[in-house]
C-alpha cells in the first residue's frame, strides 16, 4: 500500500503586487526581475495569515477529496513562518477542523517542507500508523523580508498550498529526502538570538539573507541527481512523467533542470510569474492549480521536488 494525493487545495492573499509597485520602495527593475527569475508579480498577505491561509488550503483539499476532517489521522504543516513559535500551527488547523483524531505537528524544512512531509506520511503509513493524512505548505515569508534589501524581497511572495493523502494501491512510488547543514548560512533568517536581561542588545532582528549564487548552484547540480534517484527507485523513465512539479524559485533555475533530464520544458509547469517563490507553499499551490485546471488524470505519473533554505532537497514520483 502507499500513500495516494486524492484532493489538494490552495489559498493566495488577495493583494497582488507586480515588479512595477517594487519599484517604488526598492531599487530594483521590472525588467531586472523578469530576466533574472521569471518573476512578474507575487500576492503579499495583509489580512491574511500563514494559519488561516493554511486553514483555507485545508479546507479546499478536504472538499476536492470528499472526505470529512474528522477521517484525518495526522495533519502535517511545512513552515518557516508561522504566526506563532507555539502552539504549532498545524495545531491551530486541527482546531479550525475540528479534527479531533489527528496528531498535528510543524515541519521546518523550508522550501522542501511539503516535500519533507510527504516523505514522514510516506513513512507512518508504510508503518501501519495512519491511513489518511493532510499536509500544508503555508508561508508568509513577507514578514521575514527586509523590503530595502533588493536581493531578497523581489522574490518572495505569500501563500498556502494542501493536499489530503489516504491509503491506496498506487500513490508515492519513491520519495527522498535530503540535507545539507554546511550550506546553512547560503539562505538564514537569524531572528531568534538569546534574549533575556543578562545579554546585552537582547532585541536585536534580523530578516532573510541569501547567498543567492550558492543557492542556485545547490538547484541545479542537486535537483536534477535528485529526480534522477527517485525516478531509479520508483523504477520509472523520465519519459513517462507528465509533469515534473518543481519549488518555483527562478525560471532559469527550472530550464536547467529540464536541459539535465533531457525533458521538454512543457512539461515543467509554472506559477512563479503571478506568485513568485511562497517556499514550502510552492509545490502545493502549483499542484492544486494543475489538479483543478483537470490536467492530471488518474494513473500518471508525475514527480515533486522542493529545495531550499537547510539546504534541504525533498524529491517524490508518485502515481495520480
Ligand atoms: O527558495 C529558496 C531557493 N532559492 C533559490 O533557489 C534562489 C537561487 N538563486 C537565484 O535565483 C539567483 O541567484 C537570484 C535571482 C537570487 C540572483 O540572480 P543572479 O543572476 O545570481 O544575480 P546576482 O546575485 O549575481 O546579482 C547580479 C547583480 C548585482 O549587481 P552587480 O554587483 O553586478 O552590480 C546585484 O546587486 O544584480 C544586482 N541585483 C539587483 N538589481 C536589480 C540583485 N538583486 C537585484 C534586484 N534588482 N532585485
Amino acid at each position: 500500500m502507499s500513500a495516494r494525493i486524492i484532493g489538494t487545495g490552495s489559498c493566495l492573499p488577495s493583494l497582488v503586487v507586480d515588479n512595477r509597485k517594487l519599484e517604488e520602495i526598492v531599487d530594483t527593475t521590472d525588467e531586472w526581475i523578469r530576466s533574472r527569475t521569471g518573476i512578474e508579480s507575487r500576492h503579499i498577505a495583509v489580512e491574511e495569515t500563514t494559519t488561516s491561509m493554511a486553514i483555507a488550503a485545508a479546507q479546499a483539499a478536504l472538499e476536492d477529496a470528499g472526505i470529512s476532517a474528522g477521517q484525518l489521522d495526522l495533519i502535517l504543516v511545512g513552515t518557516i513562518s508561522g504566526d506563532c513559535v507555539f502552539p504549532a500551527t498545524a495545531c491551530q488547523v486541527q482546531s479550525a477542523l475540528g479534527a479531533e483524531r489527528a496528531v498535528a505537528f510543524d515541519i521546518s524544512a523550508a522550501c522542501a517542507g511539503f516535500l519533507f512531509g510527504l516523505g514522514i506520511v510516506d513513512a507512518y503509513m508504510k508503518a501501519g500508523r495512519i491511513r489518511t493524512a493532510l499536509v500544508i505548505g503555508a508561508e508568509t515569508l513577507s514578514k521575514m523580508m527586509d523590503w530595502k534589501d533588493r536581493s531578497t524581497c523581489v522574490l518572495f511572495g505569500d501563500g498556502a498550498g494542501a493536499a489530503v493523502l489516504r491509503e491506496e494501491e498506487q500513490g508515492i512510488l519513491s520519495i527522498l529526502q535530503a540535507s545539507d547543514g554546511q550550506k546553512g548560512d547560503a539562505l538564514i533568517c537569524e531572528n531568534r538570538r538569546v534574549n533575556n536581561p543578562y545579554r546585552e542588545n537582547s532585541n536585536e532582528l534580523d530578516y532573510t539573507k541569501m547567498n543567492g549564487q550558492e543557492v542556485y548552484r545547490f538547484a541545479v547540480r542537486t535537483v536534477p541527481q535528485s529526480i534522477e534517484k527517485a525516478l531509479d527507485e520508483a523504477g520509472v523513465g523520465a519519459d513517462e512523467i507528465k509533469y515534473f512539479v518543481l519549488h518555483q524559485a527562478n525560471i532559469r533555475i527550472l530550464e536547467a533542470v529540464a536541459k539535465r533530464l533531457g525533458q521538454p520544458f512543457e512539461k515543467f509547469p509554472t506559477n512563479l510569474q503571478k506568485c513568485g517563490n511562497i517556499s514550502a507553499g510552492s509545490v502545493p499551490v502549483l499542484l492544486d492549480e494543475i489538479n483543478r485546471a483537470g490536467k492530471l488524470q488518474r494513473g500518471d505519473k508525475i514527480v515533486l521536488a522542493g529545495f531550499g533554505a537547510g539546504l534541504t532537497c525533498g524529491t517524490a514520483v508518485l502515481t495520480w
